[in-house]
């Protein structure tokens, strides 16, 4: 064996795959070595065949072989197509002793294979996969098959090829779409039992488009040696080879839903493979967090994790007609953590219970990237602009406002974020995709401090005059308390202007708390007309700081107890939101007590 061979060992079905640059040579002596007067028969599809038709034909040069080329894509794996390649094969008298090579992507690796399977009950055939999803995943194993109207691969054999040349210079013509495509089928294997192979797409996966050859030859031998190493010890799929069908259930039935040729298998996978992993965190199989590392990865790559035209209805009745069913139940391979998963037979009519909830999430989850994409890009202006212009366009568009509200966090207004989530979340309280942003802009908010501590205002240069009268001085003709602490003193009348309030209270966690000596303290009276003088300035979560203060002192204190009555009815949208943010802080165990 040579570092760029791989052999599947699988006793008298073993074969070599060869990984190799400029694979003609090797394929060219691999043939006349193992073929020697056998025809050669050649299934490929129009696009492959345009770009590297004159290739194979020259490496078959003294080879007697014959090319038969079908129309590419998936809405073609169709019997009438298995069909025209038994035609072919016949009218090209093919024999026991003959070698079909599937030279193209998985659709015409699983198609051709599944010919030369049914063909005079099997004769030999070899994969050239010229696809990277083929090149990791359906070229090797022996899956052949095509399938029907109700279901996906529904009609199939297991057929090992004689032999498996990949060359990733092939990826070099092959379109962004298709690679990221193939992508999922190696992210799945990670997922499924390469812990490495995954902290590897973690790390370099979002930056896919600018991988060089070495980068995809590791990523592709990596794939290969997982696939092959779990086909060994398993060839039929009777119990270890399922969990390579992570993100299949699923997946295969939102490309089924869709109709083929709408989704790339890939993208399908990709799709299924982050609402299986939802499902698994909703069946507390899957934890959190590694739903988060797979739906931001995936989200980075820019895969699309949903189809909005696909209706729930016909996802679920294509979860019914999945091959992997075992009569109302389907096994499932479930994530544990990236690189170890376990197969749990599920009931089909639990799965398409979960969809609807999957689907919310899978939305929730995009719609959150999204705004934080925008937001946290160099964009941020412009993306705020389009975003704002969306919003005056259909002041009732929710989606809109949620993500401009997130916008709006990301960019560090936090008051506008407030307001824009509040509309959303007024009207519509179980707005989850609100109620998530609107739990970012509360972690947001700076750290409560100590209970008393946390009621100083920012407006220390603000002057008891009177019983309940107030005035803004400059700092430094603010008089300190008095030794006994009896309240503050009236001051001298300041000269020059009031000092402008802050907009924010500024909390600095890593800066020292000043010196007793030379910070004025804190106004040790708190007043509903305070308050006012707060709310005034915009300044809310302190107006209410101060208030709830007077109440715990004084609970039956009348007009701290109307003027909370007054201030809820003055803004419902902001109660329902304290209520939203307080049921939960409690769930979450958050202390927003410093923050109403
Ligand atoms: N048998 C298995 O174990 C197995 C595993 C995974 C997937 N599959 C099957 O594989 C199929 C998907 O395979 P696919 O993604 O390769 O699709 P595909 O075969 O349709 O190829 C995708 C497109 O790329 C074009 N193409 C192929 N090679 C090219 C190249 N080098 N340069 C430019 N264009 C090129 C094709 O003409 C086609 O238009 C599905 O039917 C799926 O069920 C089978």
């Amino acid at each position: 064996m040579t570092p760029g061979t791989r052999t599947v060992t699988l006793g008298d079905r073993s074969y070599d795959i060869f990984f190799d640059r400029n694979i003609y040579p090797a394929l060219q002596e691999w043939i006349c070595r193992f073929h020697p007067g056998g025809s050669v028969h050649v299934v490929t599809d129009g696009n492959v065949a345009s770009i590297y038709g004159d290739d194979i034909r020259r490496c078959l040069v003294g080879i007697s072989h014959e090319m038969l080329i079908l129309p590419p894509g998936e809405e073609h794996k169709v019997l009438s197509t298995v069909g025209r390649i038994y035609g072919f094969l016949a009218e090209g008298s093919a024999g026991r002793e003959s070698l079909v090579i599937a030279f193209g992507g998985g659709v015409i690796g699983d198609l051709a294979g599944f010919a030369a399977a049914t063909f005079l009950r099997g004769i030999s055939f070899i994969q050239v996969p010229t696809t990277l999803l083929a090149q990791v995943d359906s070229s090797v194993g022996g899956k052949t098959g095509f399938n029907l109207p109700e279901g996906k691969n529904l009609v199939g054999a297991f057929h090992q090829p004689r032999a498996v040349f990949i060359d990733d210079a092939f990826l070099l013509t092959l379109d962004d779409r298709n690679l990221r495509a193939g992508l999922a089928e190696i992210m799945k294997c990670g997922l499924a039992g390469d812990p490495e192979l995954w902290e590897r797409l973690l790390d370099r996966g979002s930056r896919w488009k600018s991988f060089s050859g070495d980068d995809w030859q590791w990523l592709i031998r990596r794939a290969v040696d997982y696939k092959a190493s779990v086909v060994e010890r398993d060839e039929r799929e009777s119990s270890l080879r399922k969990v390579l069908n992570l993100g299949h259930t699923i997946g295969h039935s939102l490309e089924q839903a869709g109709g083929y040729g709408r989704l790339l298998h890939g993208e399908a996978v990709a799709m299924g493979l982050a609402w299986e992993a939802v499902l698994g965190m909703r069946l507390g199989v899957t934890g959190e967090e590694a739903v988060d590392g797979l739906v931001s990865l995936l989200l980075a790559m820019g895969y699309d994790l949903d189809v909005p035209g696909i209706p729930l209805a016909s996802i679920s009745a294509a979860v019914g007609m999945d091959k992997k069913r075992v009569e109302s139940d389907v096994d499932l391979p479930q994530i544990v953590r990236p690189g170890s998963c376990e197969i749990r037979r599920i009931p089909l009519a639990e799965i398409r219970r979960e969809l609807p909830g999957i689907r919310a999430e899978i939305r929730e989850r995009s719609a959150v990237r999204e705004a934080g994409t925008a937001a946290g890009s160099g964009e941020t202006a412009e993306t705020l602009q389009s975003l704002e212009q969306r919003v005056a366009a259909d002041p009732r568009d929710a989606r809109a406002i949620t993500l401009l509200a997130d916008a709006y966090r990301k960019s560090g207004n936090v008051a506008a974020a407030w307001e824009a989530i509040q509309e959303v979340l007024g009207r519509d309280p179980s707005d989850t995709m609100a109620q998530r942003v609107a739990s970012d802009l509360a972690n947001t908010l700076p750290a409560p401090v100590e209970e008393h501590a946390q009621v100083t205002p920012p407006l220390e240069n603000l002057v008891l005059l009177d019983e309940d009268a107030y005035e803004i001085r400059v700092a430094d003709a603010v008089a300190p308390l008095g030794e006994e602490g009896e309240g503050l003193r009236a001051p001298e009348p300041a000269a020059g202007p009031p000092v402008p309030i802050p907009e924010e209270p500024v909390v600095d966690p890593g800066e020292p708390p000043p010196a007793p000596v030379e910070s004025p303290p804190a106004p040790a009276v708190w007043t509903v007309t305070l308050a006012d003088v707060y709310w005034a300035q915009g300044e809310r979560a302190t107006a209410r700081k101060i208030v709830r203060q007077i109440l715990m002192e004084e609970p039956r204190n009348e007009r701290a107890l109307a003027w909370t009555a007054a201030r809820g009815k003055e803004d419902p949208v902001e109660t329902a939101l304290g209520a939203f943010l307080d049921t939960t802080a409690k769930e979450y165990g958050y202390d927003l007590s410093g923050h109403h």
